[in-house]
Protein backbone atom coordinates (compact mmCIF):
# COMPACT_ATOMS: atom_id res chain seq x y z
CA UNK A 1 0.00 0.00 0.00
CA UNK A 2 1.32 3.59 -0.44
CA UNK A 3 2.21 5.62 2.19
CA UNK A 4 -0.50 5.95 4.59
CA UNK A 5 -0.22 9.24 6.86
CA UNK A 6 -2.53 8.48 9.98
CA UNK A 7 -2.98 12.39 9.00
CA UNK A 8 -3.09 14.48 6.67
CA UNK A 9 -1.18 17.59 8.71
CA UNK A 10 1.87 18.63 8.00
CA UNK A 11 3.40 17.07 11.02
CA UNK A 12 3.50 13.35 10.23
CA UNK A 13 4.82 14.49 6.32
CA UNK A 14 7.61 14.02 5.26
CA UNK A 15 8.62 14.79 1.55
CA UNK A 16 12.23 14.35 0.08
CA UNK A 17 13.75 16.75 -3.03
CA UNK A 18 16.10 14.53 -4.78
CA UNK A 19 18.46 17.34 -6.29
CA UNK A 20 19.25 20.42 -4.24
CA UNK A 21 19.96 23.03 -7.03
CA UNK A 22 17.79 25.94 -8.19
CA UNK A 23 14.70 24.12 -8.56
CA UNK A 24 15.16 21.50 -5.50
CA UNK A 25 15.80 24.06 -3.02
CA UNK A 26 13.16 26.40 -4.84
CA UNK A 27 10.57 23.90 -4.13
CA UNK A 28 11.74 22.95 -0.53
CA UNK A 29 11.24 26.62 -0.06
CA UNK A 30 7.80 26.92 -1.47
CA UNK A 31 6.62 23.41 0.94
CA UNK A 32 8.09 25.50 3.90
CA UNK A 33 5.66 28.52 2.32
CA UNK A 34 2.99 26.25 2.00
CA UNK A 35 3.35 24.22 5.27
CA UNK A 36 2.67 21.26 3.14
CA UNK A 37 5.15 18.93 5.36
CA UNK A 38 7.20 19.03 8.86
CA UNK A 39 10.38 17.07 7.46
CA UNK A 40 11.46 18.02 4.02
CA UNK A 41 14.74 16.11 3.51
CA UNK A 42 17.34 17.58 0.83
CA UNK A 43 19.58 14.99 -0.80
CA UNK A 44 22.33 15.88 -3.24
CA UNK A 45 25.74 14.34 -4.31
CA UNK A 46 27.21 17.47 -3.00
CA UNK A 47 26.72 17.20 0.56
CA UNK A 48 28.49 21.00 0.99
CA UNK A 49 26.07 22.69 -0.99
CA UNK A 50 23.15 20.93 0.29
CA UNK A 51 24.10 21.45 4.01
CA UNK A 52 24.45 25.42 3.09
CA UNK A 53 21.11 25.28 1.21
CA UNK A 54 19.63 23.30 4.12
CA UNK A 55 21.16 25.86 6.92
CA UNK A 56 19.61 28.72 5.16
CA UNK A 57 16.56 26.92 4.58
CA UNK A 58 16.21 26.39 8.35
CA UNK A 59 16.05 30.15 9.12
CA UNK A 60 12.82 30.16 7.14
CA UNK A 61 11.64 26.69 8.32
CA UNK A 62 11.26 28.61 11.83
CA UNK A 63 8.33 30.10 10.66
CA UNK A 64 6.67 26.84 9.49
CA UNK A 65 7.17 24.70 12.62
CA UNK A 66 9.41 22.74 10.07
CA UNK A 67 12.86 21.10 9.79
CA UNK A 68 14.40 21.02 6.77
CA UNK A 69 17.62 18.47 6.68
CA UNK A 70 20.18 17.09 4.74
CA UNK A 71 19.72 13.14 3.85
CA UNK A 72 20.66 10.45 2.00
CA UNK A 73 18.65 7.87 0.33
CA UNK A 74 18.05 5.81 3.73
CA UNK A 75 16.05 8.81 4.53
CA UNK A 76 13.67 8.11 2.14
CA UNK A 77 11.55 5.62 4.21
CA UNK A 78 8.23 6.67 4.62
CA UNK A 79 8.42 9.75 2.70
CA UNK A 80 4.75 10.97 1.77
CA UNK A 81 6.73 11.62 -1.93
CA UNK A 82 9.84 11.87 -3.36
CA UNK A 83 10.35 14.50 -5.77
CA UNK A 84 13.48 14.38 -8.27
CA UNK A 85 14.76 17.50 -9.86
CA UNK A 86 18.47 16.58 -10.32
CA UNK A 87 20.15 16.62 -13.29
CA UNK A 88 21.26 19.27 -16.13
CA UNK A 89 19.02 21.60 -17.08
CA UNK A 90 18.75 23.37 -20.27
CA UNK A 91 21.23 25.90 -21.58
CA UNK A 92 20.35 28.77 -23.88
CA UNK A 93 19.03 27.31 -27.56
CA UNK A 94 18.40 23.78 -25.77
CA UNK A 95 15.44 22.04 -26.24
CA UNK A 96 14.85 19.50 -22.91
CA UNK A 97 15.06 16.72 -24.99
CA UNK A 98 19.00 17.43 -25.82
CA UNK A 99 19.11 16.69 -21.96
CA UNK A 100 18.04 13.05 -22.28
CA UNK A 101 21.25 11.08 -22.16
CA UNK A 102 23.04 12.70 -19.36
CA UNK A 103 19.96 12.95 -17.02
CA UNK A 104 18.77 9.39 -18.37
CA UNK A 105 22.40 7.84 -17.07
CA UNK A 106 21.66 10.00 -13.26
CA UNK A 107 18.03 8.52 -13.16
CA UNK A 108 19.36 4.82 -13.42
CA UNK A 109 21.87 5.75 -10.33
CA UNK A 110 19.11 7.41 -8.11
CA UNK A 111 15.20 5.90 -8.97
CA UNK A 112 16.52 2.09 -8.04
CA UNK A 113 18.24 3.32 -4.54
CA UNK A 114 14.92 5.84 -3.77
CA UNK A 115 12.75 2.84 -4.63
CA UNK A 116 14.96 0.05 -2.57
CA UNK A 117 14.55 2.83 0.68
CA UNK A 118 11.17 3.96 -0.13
CA UNK A 119 9.19 0.74 -1.81
CA UNK A 120 5.74 2.44 -0.66
CA UNK A 121 5.97 6.22 -1.68
CA UNK A 122 5.41 8.55 -4.14
CA UNK A 123 7.79 9.84 -7.39
CA UNK A 124 7.38 12.63 -8.62
CA UNK A 125 9.83 13.93 -11.26
CA UNK A 126 10.71 17.14 -12.16
CA UNK A 127 13.61 16.89 -14.37
CA UNK A 128 13.39 16.69 -18.07
CA UNK A 129 12.86 15.54 -20.00
CA UNK A 130 10.33 15.05 -17.80
CA UNK A 131 8.20 12.87 -19.96
CA UNK A 132 10.82 10.30 -21.20
CA UNK A 133 12.01 10.28 -17.64
CA UNK A 134 8.82 9.94 -16.09
CA UNK A 135 8.72 6.26 -18.24
CA UNK A 136 12.14 5.99 -17.37
CA UNK A 137 11.70 6.34 -13.53
CA UNK A 138 8.74 4.25 -13.98
CA UNK A 139 10.71 1.33 -15.63
CA UNK A 140 13.72 1.65 -12.83
CA UNK A 141 11.05 1.59 -9.85
CA UNK A 142 9.10 -0.96 -10.54
CA UNK A 143 6.02 0.96 -9.24
CA UNK A 144 2.65 0.60 -10.38
CA UNK A 145 2.00 3.27 -12.70
CA UNK A 146 -0.03 6.07 -10.50
CA UNK A 147 2.90 6.14 -8.11
CA UNK A 148 5.14 7.76 -10.98
CA UNK A 149 3.93 11.09 -12.14
CA UNK A 150 6.14 13.95 -13.94
CA UNK A 151 5.36 17.49 -13.26
CA UNK A 152 4.70 17.62 -17.10
CA UNK A 153 2.38 20.19 -18.62
CA UNK A 154 0.82 21.41 -15.30
CA UNK A 155 3.52 24.06 -15.81
CA UNK A 156 2.76 24.99 -19.13
CA UNK A 157 -1.06 24.48 -18.48
CA UNK A 158 -0.20 27.41 -15.45
CA UNK A 159 1.86 29.55 -17.84
CA UNK A 160 -1.16 29.21 -20.47
CA UNK A 161 -3.72 30.36 -18.20
CA UNK A 162 -1.79 33.31 -17.25
CA UNK A 163 -1.63 34.24 -20.74
CA UNK A 164 -5.74 33.73 -21.65
CA UNK A 165 -6.45 35.26 -17.93
CA UNK A 166 -3.96 38.35 -19.39
CA UNK A 167 -6.15 38.00 -22.39
CA UNK A 168 -9.22 38.15 -21.32
CA UNK A 169 -8.99 40.44 -18.50
CA UNK A 170 -9.38 38.48 -15.75
CA UNK A 171 -8.04 36.10 -13.22
CA UNK A 172 -6.48 33.15 -14.29
CA UNK A 173 -7.83 30.90 -11.45
CA UNK A 174 -11.00 31.59 -13.37
CA UNK A 175 -9.90 30.37 -16.99
CA UNK A 176 -9.89 26.34 -17.33
CA UNK A 177 -7.83 25.94 -19.80
CA UNK A 178 -4.94 22.93 -20.55
CA UNK A 179 -2.05 21.97 -22.66
CA UNK A 180 -1.41 18.42 -22.89
CA UNK A 181 0.90 15.99 -24.59
CA UNK A 182 5.08 16.33 -24.61
CA UNK A 183 5.88 18.92 -21.86
CA UNK A 184 8.24 20.47 -24.89
CA UNK A 185 7.88 21.55 -28.53
CA UNK A 186 4.93 19.40 -29.42
CA UNK A 187 3.24 20.43 -26.58
CA UNK A 188 -1.05 20.81 -27.54
CA UNK A 189 -3.88 23.94 -26.65
CA UNK A 190 -6.69 21.87 -26.07
CA UNK A 191 -8.82 24.51 -27.40
CA UNK A 192 -11.75 22.47 -26.99
CA UNK A 193 -12.03 22.07 -24.02
CA UNK A 194 -11.04 26.15 -22.54
CA UNK A 195 -13.98 27.65 -20.62
CA UNK A 196 -14.51 30.77 -18.74
CA UNK A 197 -16.98 30.94 -15.93
CA UNK A 198 -18.39 27.75 -17.88
CA UNK A 199 -18.74 29.34 -21.16
CA UNK A 200 -16.53 27.84 -24.36
CA UNK A 201 -13.97 30.53 -25.45
CA UNK A 202 -16.36 31.72 -28.52
CA UNK A 203 -19.44 31.30 -26.52
CA UNK A 204 -18.01 33.75 -23.68
CA UNK A 205 -16.46 35.91 -26.15
CA UNK A 206 -20.27 36.26 -28.16
CA UNK A 207 -21.65 36.99 -24.28
CA UNK A 208 -19.05 39.61 -23.56
CA UNK A 209 -19.05 41.39 -26.81
CA UNK A 210 -15.85 40.65 -27.53
CA UNK A 211 -13.71 39.63 -30.55
CA UNK A 212 -12.74 35.87 -30.85
CA UNK A 213 -9.24 36.31 -32.21
CA UNK A 214 -8.07 33.28 -33.37
CA UNK A 215 -4.39 35.18 -34.06
CA UNK A 216 -4.30 36.57 -30.48
CA UNK A 217 -5.23 33.16 -28.79
CA UNK A 218 -2.09 31.29 -31.01
CA UNK A 219 -0.32 33.67 -29.43
CA UNK A 220 -1.33 33.08 -26.00
CA UNK A 221 -0.40 29.52 -26.76
CA UNK A 222 2.85 30.28 -28.43
CA UNK A 223 4.04 31.99 -25.57
CA UNK A 224 2.63 29.50 -23.59
CA UNK A 225 5.26 27.07 -25.28
CA UNK A 226 8.16 29.66 -25.21
CA UNK A 227 8.00 30.76 -21.96
CA UNK A 228 10.64 28.66 -20.55
CA UNK A 229 13.23 29.75 -23.45
CA UNK A 230 12.56 33.12 -22.97
CA UNK A 231 13.44 33.15 -19.54
CA UNK A 232 16.33 30.88 -19.86
CA UNK A 233 17.57 33.54 -22.53
CA UNK A 234 17.31 36.05 -20.01
CA UNK A 235 18.07 34.40 -16.03
CA UNK A 236 19.58 31.09 -17.31
CA UNK A 237 17.32 29.10 -15.75
CA UNK A 238 13.44 28.35 -14.54
CA UNK A 239 12.74 28.09 -10.94
CA UNK A 240 10.13 29.91 -9.00
CA UNK A 241 7.15 28.56 -11.46
CA UNK A 242 8.19 25.03 -11.51
CA UNK A 243 8.57 24.89 -7.60
CA UNK A 244 5.35 26.04 -7.21
CA UNK A 245 4.04 23.63 -9.84
CA UNK A 246 5.58 20.91 -7.91
CA UNK A 247 4.04 22.21 -4.52
CA UNK A 248 0.69 21.94 -6.19
CA UNK A 249 1.17 18.55 -7.23
CA UNK A 250 2.17 17.51 -3.82
CA UNK A 251 -0.86 19.14 -1.99
CA UNK A 252 -3.24 16.75 -3.60
CA UNK A 253 -1.19 13.97 -2.54
CA UNK A 254 -0.13 14.77 1.01
CA UNK A 255 -4.03 16.13 1.82
CA UNK A 256 -6.02 12.82 -0.37
CA UNK A 257 -7.86 15.39 -2.34
CA UNK A 258 -8.39 13.94 -5.70
CA UNK A 259 -7.56 17.43 -7.41
CA UNK A 260 -7.42 16.81 -11.16
CA UNK A 261 -4.52 18.48 -13.06
CA UNK A 262 -2.62 17.70 -16.31
CA UNK A 263 0.71 15.80 -15.40
CA UNK A 264 2.84 13.53 -16.96
CA UNK A 265 1.92 9.88 -16.77
CA UNK A 266 3.33 6.55 -18.54
CA UNK A 267 -0.36 4.85 -20.87
CA UNK A 268 -1.45 5.06 -24.42
CA UNK A 269 -2.23 8.68 -25.86
CA UNK A 270 -3.59 9.02 -29.72
CA UNK A 271 -2.91 5.04 -30.28
CA UNK A 272 1.00 4.99 -29.10
CA UNK A 273 1.56 2.14 -25.95
CA UNK A 274 3.79 2.59 -23.09
CA UNK A 275 4.70 5.94 -23.21
CA UNK A 276 4.77 9.13 -20.55
CA UNK A 277 2.41 12.60 -21.73
CA UNK A 278 0.17 15.02 -19.45
CA UNK A 279 -3.65 14.32 -19.48
CA UNK A 280 -5.34 15.57 -16.80
CA UNK A 281 -5.22 12.81 -13.95
CA UNK A 282 -6.91 12.83 -10.34
CA UNK A 283 -4.44 13.36 -8.33
CA UNK A 284 -4.30 11.85 -4.12
CA UNK A 285 -2.80 10.38 -1.56
CA UNK A 286 -2.21 6.86 -3.99
CA UNK A 287 -0.89 8.44 -7.23
CA UNK A 288 -2.46 9.86 -9.98
CA UNK A 289 -5.49 8.34 -12.34
CA UNK A 290 -6.26 9.05 -15.50
CA UNK A 291 -9.97 8.07 -15.03
CA UNK A 292 -10.69 11.74 -16.24
CA UNK A 293 -13.42 12.24 -18.94
CA UNK A 294 -12.25 13.99 -21.71
CA UNK A 295 -13.47 14.76 -25.46
CA UNK A 296 -11.11 16.05 -27.79
CA UNK A 297 -11.33 17.76 -31.35
CA UNK A 298 -9.52 15.48 -34.12
CA UNK A 299 -7.42 17.69 -34.58
CA UNK A 300 -6.57 17.67 -30.73
CA UNK A 301 -6.15 13.85 -31.14
CA UNK A 302 -4.00 13.95 -34.20
CA UNK A 303 -1.58 16.68 -32.51
CA UNK A 304 -2.15 14.30 -28.79
CA UNK A 305 -0.63 11.19 -31.30
CA UNK A 306 2.14 13.32 -32.81
CA UNK A 307 3.23 14.21 -29.12
CA UNK A 308 2.90 10.63 -28.48
CA UNK A 309 5.35 9.78 -31.52
CA UNK A 310 7.81 11.78 -30.52
CA UNK A 311 8.44 10.99 -27.25
CA UNK A 312 8.27 7.40 -28.38
CA UNK A 313 10.90 8.03 -30.42
CA UNK A 314 13.23 9.66 -27.81
CA UNK A 315 12.33 6.43 -25.76
CA UNK A 316 13.24 4.26 -28.66
CA UNK A 317 16.60 5.53 -28.75
CA UNK A 318 17.60 5.02 -25.23
CA UNK A 319 17.45 1.24 -25.52
CA UNK A 320 20.58 1.98 -28.04
C1 LIG B 1 10.16 24.84 -17.46
C2 LIG B 1 11.04 23.69 -17.11
C3 LIG B 1 10.71 23.15 -15.77
O1 LIG B 1 9.32 24.67 -18.36
O2 LIG B 1 10.93 22.65 -18.12
O3 LIG B 1 10.29 25.87 -16.76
Amino acid sequence: MPFQSNSSDAKSIKIVVVGAGSVGVTTAYALLLDRLAADIVLIDVDKNRAQGEAMDLSHAAHFAQARVRVGDYEDCAHAAAVVITAGVNQKPGQTRLDLVKTNYALFKEVVPRVAHHAPDTILVVATNPVDVLTHAALQLSGFPVERVIGSGTAMDTTRFRHELGRHFGVNPRNVHAVILGEHGDSQLPAWSLASISGMRLRDYCEAAGVEYDEAALEGCARRTKEAAYEIIRRKGKTNYGVASVLVSILQPIVTDSDAIMTVSRVGAYGGVEDVALSMPCKLNRSGAYQDVPLRLSESEQQALRQSALSIKEVLDSLED
